[in-house]
């Protein structure tokens, strides 16, 4: 049995990653991500997610600039377990909604300790990409995540009521020195 680590996506782990997509897929996670498609050139999606000016993060793409973001999945024994993104810096809906670094881990793979450790081993890389201080947005009933982000350091900065487009969020800024 080997540790857990954030590694760059691989080809390596596309059996996990897919059975994995498709728990995300029932809970309404990464629906852009069709599961046939991505099988049939899983090779390029993991080329994609590892170019070297980072993936762009690019949520409405219509009226918000994209952002490069690093990918790294927390794998263990061969397996994929989970994924943290890390945009390099912040425009106006990360600046509000998104935050510097997301964080997620397999349904099936939950209430085990690794949301935890995806932040922590996520701090180091933030750090690496010139990150001192992230910010991290997390919804105020989502007490997993909260519980996660305030074991790690984060200090409370403000929440955010919701808006017409967007949900209410607290904002945390987190030391990754
Ligand atoms: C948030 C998330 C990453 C937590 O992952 P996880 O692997 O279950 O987290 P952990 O096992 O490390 O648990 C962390 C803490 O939250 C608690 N917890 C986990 N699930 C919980 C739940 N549904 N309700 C309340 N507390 C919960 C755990 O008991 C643990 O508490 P502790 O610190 O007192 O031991 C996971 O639920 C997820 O991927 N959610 C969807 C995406 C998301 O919300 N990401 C966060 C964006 S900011």
């Amino acid at each position: 049995m080997s540790a857990s680590k954030l590694v760059r996506p691989s080809v390596e782990y596309q059996d996990s990653f897919l059975a994995a997509l498709r728990e995300y897929h029932e809970e309404g996670h990464y629906l852009y991500n069709n599961i046939a498609e991505l099988r049939a050139d899983f090779k390029g999606f993991v080329k994609a997610l590892r170019t070297e000016k980072g993936y762009p993060h690019q949520p409405y793409q219509e009226w918000v600039e994209p952002v490069p973001e690093t990918v790294t999945w927390l794998v263990k024994d061969g397996e994929y377990l989970g994924t943290a993104d890390i945009r390099h810096r912040l425009n106006w809906h990360l600046e509000k909604w998104g935050g510097h670094i997301h964080f997620i881990v397999r349904p099936s793979k939950r209430r085990m300790g690794y949301g935890r450790k995806i932040l922590l081993k996520a701090m180091p890389i933030a750090n690496y990409l010139g990150i001192e201080t992230a910010l991290l947005t997390v919804g105020p009933d989502n007490q997993a995540a909260i519980r996660i982000i305030e074991a790690c350091g984060a200090q409370f900065s403000d929440e955010l009521p919701s808006t017409n487009q967007f949900p209410a969020r607290r904002r945390y800024w987190l030391d990754c020195t």
